[in-house]
């Protein structure tokens, strides 16, 4: 059990996270939503009430440097667990440096399998150094060794990036990286692109909010169906001359195809690696290929393979079963532990972010804790550019009810908007997701009021802060040929603010920053307002009490 906490006895009340997705501090105002919203609400928080700033990137978050955004998983990770774990990024890269990777029987198994079919090994995932959830070094580790171990074809299966990466910079990659593979080709190995297309028109849906994107992604990637392309920076050359404005992430699917025949096609006997490292947007794909039952569309082959992901991506369904790297091991989180101290615990987010607050928040745990619910609002299946309210106000109704029904003793949601519309890259929109949130924030705090209880504020990393990208040499943002502005679609590494909502402790109750003040701090924080000291495991409290 969790000991009481000595110098304050918590608050009556609910003691109530929530997470504004990619809300990050600016550091200037140019290209800044934020700065940029009307947003009462927020500035009535920073102007009355105490507020720290917490580190929400790198090392801080357990990625390999601070040279790394935060992102959502090791953002919610930190949040939830209450401390800082080496995660996906920071395993895979040890793993191959070490050499580990190689040595595990899920490698073993992919490369004899490999040999033991037609020679064919797939590697498929998302393709950018961006490391939120997969890295292109990793993937060129895959292709080097498979060819060192004598697997005698690899195909590969490219998901377009500019979303954590800029956002059309998929040629940057793309050639690069076919120049690489030809360095390898020889006489006894073959290793080319097969298929592709951009990560939110294909495979990589995440939280089941649209399955459709998964089918599109197995009919190219399994099936070889789709329109057919010479090489990969051929079809993205036409498909951007096809789309005009369409940036990579949206790019449709594509085929890459000899004599009208696909290059690529997934067979029996085959082996298929999934070299993406973080499981929200892995797990849907991977159920495609392990499910002997399955159900969310029509796979019209299901070929026997040899599968396995680079990480285990959800523990509890053991999804996948064969993996090439440990997962961390995430425990003592703050789900657990309150569930264990007997609390009553709510989260609430919509679909794009569901699993944060739930998956994510539980250390990667897809299974409730004993006295949890769990609340989904659906989301829009839309360009969250042309509804950049998205379920802020369905959020807003649903934290509401908890709080009114005084069921809970501590309740959680993370609002998407921030982060969803700042990944679209539209300035305009993403003031309008600040302003929407801002607006439901008021209705949440006027109900914790009325609970007696108190919030923290705060946010998993940065987005909408930086929507231009910044020409390094000119500190200026960079344009396009026809002058406007260059669209920054990716996270920041910009702090992110935590704000302690108290209108019941009559100023007994404050933060304070420390220089290492970060997302895991938030776990001790929660636990001593709800009248417990923190887990021997958790991260100091920003709490302070008079
Ligand atoms: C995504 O998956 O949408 C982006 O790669 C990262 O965004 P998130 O970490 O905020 O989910
Ligand atoms: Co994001």
């Amino acid at each position: 059990m969790l000991p009481k906490f000595s110098a304050f006895p918590g608050v009556a009340g609910p003691v109530v996270t929530i997470v504004l997705d990619g809300y990050g501090i600016g550091r200037s105002e140019v290209g800044n939503a934020i700065a940029a919203a009307r947003k009462p609400t927020l500035d009535r928080l920073f102007a009355q009430y105490p507020h720290v700033r917490l580190r929400a990137h790198g090392t801080a978050v357990g990625m390999p440097s601070d040279e790394d955004m935060g992102n959502s998983e090791v953002g919610h990770n930190a949040i939830g667990a209450g401390q800082v774990y080496a995660q996906g990024a920071a395993l895979v890269a040890d793993a191959i440096a070490a050499g580990s990777i190689w040595a595990g029987p899920a490698w073993q198994e992919i490369v004899a399998a490999a040999k033991a079919g037609r020679g064919v090994l797939h590697c498929l995932g998302l393709f950018s150094d961006g490391n939120v959830h997969s890295h292109i070094d990793h993937l060129k580790a895959l292709v080097a060794r498979a060819k060192s171990e004598g697997v005698p074809t690899v195909r590969i299966h490219v998901l377009l990036d500019g979303r954590d990466v800029p956002e059309t910079s998929a040629l940057d990659y793309v050639e690069p990286f076919e120049a690489f593979l030809a360095g390898l080709n020889d006489a006894g190995f073959d290793a080319r692109i097969a298929s592709g297309g951009g990560r939110q028109n294909i495979t990589m849906d995440r939280y089941e909010a649209n399955w459709a994107m998964v089918d599109k992604g197995w009919r190219v990637h399994v099936l070889g169906e789709g329109p057919q392309f010479a090489d990969c920076a051929t079809a993205v050359r036409a498909l951007r001359e096809m789309h005009p404005g369409t940036i990579d992430q949206d790019l449709p699917p594509f085929v890459i195809a000899e004599a009208g025949q696909p290059i690529g096609t997934v067979q029996d006997g085959d082996a298929v690696v999934f070299f993406n490292f973080r499981g929200d947007r892995a797990i849907e794909i991977t159920r495609a290929f392990e499910d002997a039952v399955f159900d969310k569309f029509d796979r019209q082959r299901h070929p026997k393979v040899t599968y396995a992901g680079m990480l285990q991506y959800d523990g509890d369904l053991k999804l996948p079963q064969r993996f090439l790297v440990d997962p961390p091991a995430i425990r003592n989180t703050t789900g657990e532990w309150f569930a264990k101290a007997g609390l009553a615990q709510f989260a609430c987010s919509e679909t794009q972010k569901f699993g944060h607050v739930t998956y994510f928040w539980n250390g990667n745990r897809s299974s409730k804790f004993e006295g949890e619910t769990w609340q989904e609002v659906p989301s829009d299946v839309v360009p969250f550019e042309q509804r950049p309210w998205m379920k802020a106000a369905e959020i807003a109704d649903a934290m509401i009810a908890a709080l009114q029904s005084g069921q809970y003793r501590t309740l959680r949601c993370n609002f998407a908007n921030g982060d969803m519309v700042g990944h679209t890259g539209h300035f305009r929109a993403a003031t309008m997701a600040i302003e929407a949130v801002d607006l439901e924030l008021a209705r949440v705090l006027a109900a914790v009021d009325a609970a007696g209880g108190v919030a923290l504020i705060t946010a998993d990393h940065g987005n909408a802060d930086e929507m231009y990208e910044i020409d390094k040499k000119t500190k200026q943002p960079a344009t396009n040929p026809d002058g406007s502005f260059k669209a920054k679609t990716a996270h920041t590494l910009n702090q992110v603010p935590l704000v302690l909502y108290d209108n019941v402790s009559g100023g007994r109750l404050g933060l304070r920053q420390t220089d290492t003040a970060g997302l895991s701090n938030i776990a001790a924080t929660t636990a001593n307002l709800l009248g417990f000291e923190k887990h021997a495991s958790w991260d100091e409290s920003l709490l302070t009490v008079k």
